[in-house]
């Protein structure tokens, strides 16, 4: 039989491509090229499946443009890139990589809202300056991290890690706001209490965003919430870009209407809001959450798994729209050998 062909967007680890290769002919793109959509389209003619990342654009266009495709593996457990509901239209099995990364996240959520607390990011800036002549009482006072109120929004699976890191590691109190509340025994070994949205942002020392990004997010923190906000508290973004108004925060941070922010994910990153580049009591680090080599190593073999076992008739690990698969919607796609 003709093995199947398929691209892989981004570049990626020499032992994922080769493991890959093993059932298809790849299409790889050493050269790290982003491809923008018409690009995409174009590189994807011929192809059955494609192992994307988060830069890549997955929608109604670019599948039309490729009725053969059959998978989309992306190796991210967000996957605000694809248009899913396209996909599921189409018979196109779309598929992410979920609990592989949510320690790993959740270790740098929690070092990033640290970080902002007691802020690291700008008074290193400030040794670095040279501008450090002597230690005084009120030199970077920030504010505790144990003891104090985690609020988290979005309690999911990276949501409860971090809230076990916040409770039982450093006697913080949890309340957090979800689409659904958790059952009483997930809430019980933490402590956390459901509130709803503005009281999360009235009561919270240290906000942290752990929600998917969809049209029902965007903006979820603007100017109205910062202003809910303590001037005390932390943000810290470790979702998506997006879900902050960056501009908003910006402003906020400079009027110090709230002490200071974390993010890892930005507005239409990889560019940065300019003004966020100037505010002194902010920490920014470029969308790198899940990068340890062991936690993207995870992430690359289960896009790989993904895509090996749902175009050779297996059962891939982390659908995202299984309805495809149940339907046999993605075997009626598969050409007869
Ligand atoms: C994810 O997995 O969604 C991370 O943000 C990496 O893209």
């Amino acid at each position: 039989m003709k093995r199947a062909t398929v691209l892989v967007a981004r570049a990626v680890f020499p032992e994922v491509l080769a493991r890959l290769s093993q059932h298809f002919e790849v299409e790889a793109n050493p050269d790290d090229t982003i491809f923008g959509k018409p690009a995409l389209a174009a590189r994807l003619a011929g192809k059955a499946g494609a192992f994307t990342t988060g830069s890549e654009r997955i929608d109604a266009e670019v599948l039309d443009a490729n009725p053969q495709l059959r998978v989309v593996a992306n190796m991210a457990v967000g996957y605000n890139n694809f248009d899913v509901a396209a996909c599921t239209a189409r018979g196109v099995l779309a598929t992410n990589t979920p609990d592989v990364l949510t320690e790993t996240t959740a270790d740098f959520g929690f070092a990033l809202m640290m970080a902002a607390a007691r802020r690291m990011a700008e008074s290193e800036h400030f040794l670095r300056r040279g501008e450090w002549t002597k230690w005084s009482y009120d030199m970077f006072t920030g504010s505790d991290v144990h003891g104090a109120t985690l609020g988290i929004l979005g309690m999911g699976r990276i949501g409860q890690a971090l809230a076990r890191r916040g409770a039982l590691g450093f006697g913080m109190k949890v309340i957090y706001h979800n689409r659904s509340r958790l059952a009483p025994e997930q809430e019980a070994p933490i402590g956390a209490r459901y509130v709803d949205k503005a009281a999360l942002l009235r009561e919270a020392d240290h906000l942290v965003l752990v929600l998917p990004y969809s049209a029902a997010s965007h903006h979820a923190i603007g100017a109205a919430e910062l202003a809910l906000m303590k001037p005390t508290a932390t943000l810290t973004n470790v979702a998506r870009g997006g879900i902050v108004d960056d501009a908003a925060l910006a402003v906020a941070l400079r009027e110090r209407r709230i002490a200071a922010a974390a993010l890892d994910v930005f507005e239409g990153e990889p560019k940065v809001h300019p003004d966020l580049l100037t505010v002194p009591n902010i920490v920014l680090t470029p969308h790198i959450a899940s990068a340890t080599v062991a936690t993207r190593r995870r992430m690359a073999d289960l896009a790989a798994d993904n895509l090996i076992t749902a175009l050779t008739g297996g059962r891939p690990p982390t659908p995202i729209n299984p309805e495809v698969l149940r339907e046999g919607r993605l075997a009626e796609k598969t050409p007869r050998a």
